[in-house]
């Protein structure tokens, strides 16, 4: 019989899964035994698996990976990019940037029509919304830090992709809510796709992707990237509009980047560097809320609120204007993140009343709420650890299967700023720090984190959400640094964004009503937003003893070795 249990108590140790009974674990204390998080509980346990097999850290993460590309469509991928910040016993840190890149013959104005308009469907949607992919190569360029072979780590995800796996109802929401727009995108048939709607516990079996990924373990990296995946995906863009060659997927290069590190408050906070903005980000909103002593006020109350949004507004708005690709931008990250620069930013700040956006910046739009992109978080029982985020940017990315490979393409060009001001699918806008330019990675918002405390890890976190993604991780954080709160209690409280455009502040549906009230009266305009992020987060004390918490939001569960 076909099971899902979603488990909300408190687990010293994990279930263990078949393909079609699921348990969702949401939280787990352990001490030394390795753990992963990640969006989907049969992903999660594919990486513990690998921990179980000798692997460390950055073989589960690898694994996860490619499970998540499986059982989780909407954002695990192999057509999509991400980002990994690593932490290794030995004290040593790294980033590894396997975001998707503009393809060869993309252009500046590539998605403005005629009339001057920007074509955000084509942004968007379809072939030529797609960059080329990063996360295969991402993967490779992890195996410097694994231990076991990728043709032990990519294994669990042929096994879930040939034999199937039970869906969830949040799955069978999804799959039949997309059918028609899976439809105008592919004319042939694809394995979402079924005449009969899908219902909880249906077996979701996917060969062309199980065949994809034989071809990556018996060929490596050249099995994506040249040869028949290749010709698979070159012949999918000509289709239509799609216009990466074959040169566009053999040139693709993960990078290997010095990871961005920070002290706060006497923690060292290692995260994701350009072309991520999230680092960034979340180093300015942190020190810019350091100066008003947040840790003084209430978690969630108006005044700690307040000074956490104009943190945001004053960051999102140095976003729009100095990140971009760090390979094409004059980088500014030392000096965007320096107190000598954030105290005078932070000097317009006031309690009496919301500084208008006008004044750190110029364009009003609106945004869309998100819950796209997918991240990991492990720890390896040698004190190894490592934080993923990684997406094809909207909900199953261009909603173009490869025909033959069956993996999902992502949309990740809408992340670029494709005409000065106009805004994004998470409502972002931009200037020519971002613009389209051939082979150049579109500006991120991922930020995959690890903090260290004496030189140890001690927490490992990130979260989905296009833009909220940087907000949400900082709500996570200060949570537990300012506002004592434990990991369960930080990951799901309610959450609020701001990202200076447009100027409302959006809080979730069950945030205090009382704050929202005191905020209308300071002259912030509130907005109602469903859910904001799924952060995935590892606290590990003093001791030893790690406690590991799945978002509730979602079908996100903690797997233990
Ligand atoms: N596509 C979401 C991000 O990279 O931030």
């Amino acid at each position: 019989m076909k099971k899902i249990i979603i488990s909300l108590i408190l687990f010293t140790s994990t279930i263990s899964a078949q393909y079609t009974d699921i348990t969702i674990v949401k939280e787990v204390k352990v001490k030394n035994k390795g753990v992963v998080i990640s969006a989907h509980p049969l992903a999660s346990e594919a990486g513990a698996r690998i921990l179980k097999m000798g692997g460390n850290a950055y073989d589960a993460i690898v694994a996860t990976q490619y499970a998540l590309a499986v059982v989780y469509p909407q954002a695990g991928n192999i057509g999509g990019g991400g980002f990994l910040v690593g932490v290794k016993n030995s004290g040593e840190k790294f980033s590894l940037d396997y975001r998707e890149t503009a393809p060869s013959r993309a252009s500046h104005d590539m998605y403005i029509d005629k009339s001057g308009k920007a074509n955000t469907d084509l942004s968007q949607n379809g072939r030529l919304a797609v960059g080329v992919p990063g996360s295969v190569a991402g993967f490779f360029a992890t195996l410097k830090y694994c231990k076991l072979p990728m043709e032990q780590l990519i294994q669990p995800a042929i096994d879930l992709a040939e034999k199937g796996f039970a869906i969830t109802l949040q799955e069978a929401d999804l799959l039949n809510s997309n059918k028609e727009i899976f439809e105008r995108y592919n004319k042939t048939g694809i394995a979402f796709v079924k005449n009969v709607p899908w219902k909880t516990g249906d077996l979701l079996i996917q060969k062309e992707l199980a065949e994809t990924l034989k071809h990556i373990q018996k060929f490596g990296q050249k099995g994506f990237y040249e040869g028949k995946t290749a010709e698979l995906i070159v012949a999918e863009m000509k289709k239509e509009n799609g216009i990466i060659s074959s040169e566009d997927l053999r040139n693709y290069k993960a990078v290997e980047r010095k990871a961005l590190e920070f002290d706060y408050k006497g923690n060292q906070i290692v995260s994701m560097p350009l072309p991520s903005s999230g680092g960034i980000l979340l180093a300015q909103m942190l020190k810019m809320a350091s100066y008003e002593n947040l840790e003084k006020y209430q978690q969630n109350s108006a005044r700690a609120v307040q000074i956490m949004v104009e943190a945001e507004r004053r960051a999102y708005a140095d976003r729009a204007e100095y990140m971009g690709d760090p390979d094409f931008i004059r980088d500014k990250t030392t000096y965007l993140i320096s107190d000598e620069y954030l105290k005078n930013r932070w000097k317009s700040f006031s309690f009496t009343t919301a500084t208008p956006s006008s004044a750190v910046g110029k364009i009003i739009t609106q945004p869309k709420e998100s819950t796209e992109t997918t991240h990991i978080s492990v720890i390896d029982k040698y004190g190894n650890a490592a934080a993923v985020t990684t997406t094809l940017n909207g909900l199953y990315g261009s909603k173009v299967v490869v025909s033959g490979a069956g993996f999902f393409l992502n949309n990740e060009m809408d992340d670029f700023s494709i005409k000065p001001g106009v805004p994004n699918m998470f409502g972002a806008v931009g200037g020519e720090a971002n613009s389209v330019q051939p082979n150049k990675r579109m500006l991120s918002s991922m930020t995959p984190t690890i903090i260290l405390k004496t030189g140890k890890p001690y927490m490992i976190v990130g979260t989905p959400g296009g833009t909220t993604i940087p907000t949400s991780v900082y709500q996570s954080i200060v949570n537990v640094i300012d506002f004592k709160l434990n990991a369960n209690l930080s990951v799901n409280a309610p959450k609020f964004h701001h990202q200076w455009l447009p100027e409302t502040v959006a809080f979730e549906k069950n945030f205090p009503e009382t704050t929202i009230k005191d905020m209308e009266k300071l002259g912030y305009k509130a907005e109602q937003w469903g859910q904001i992020g799924r952060t995935e987060m590892i606290l590990i004390d003093d001791e030893g003893n790690i406690h590991a918490v799945a978002d509730g939001r979602g079908d996100d569960s903690v797997a233990v070795e």
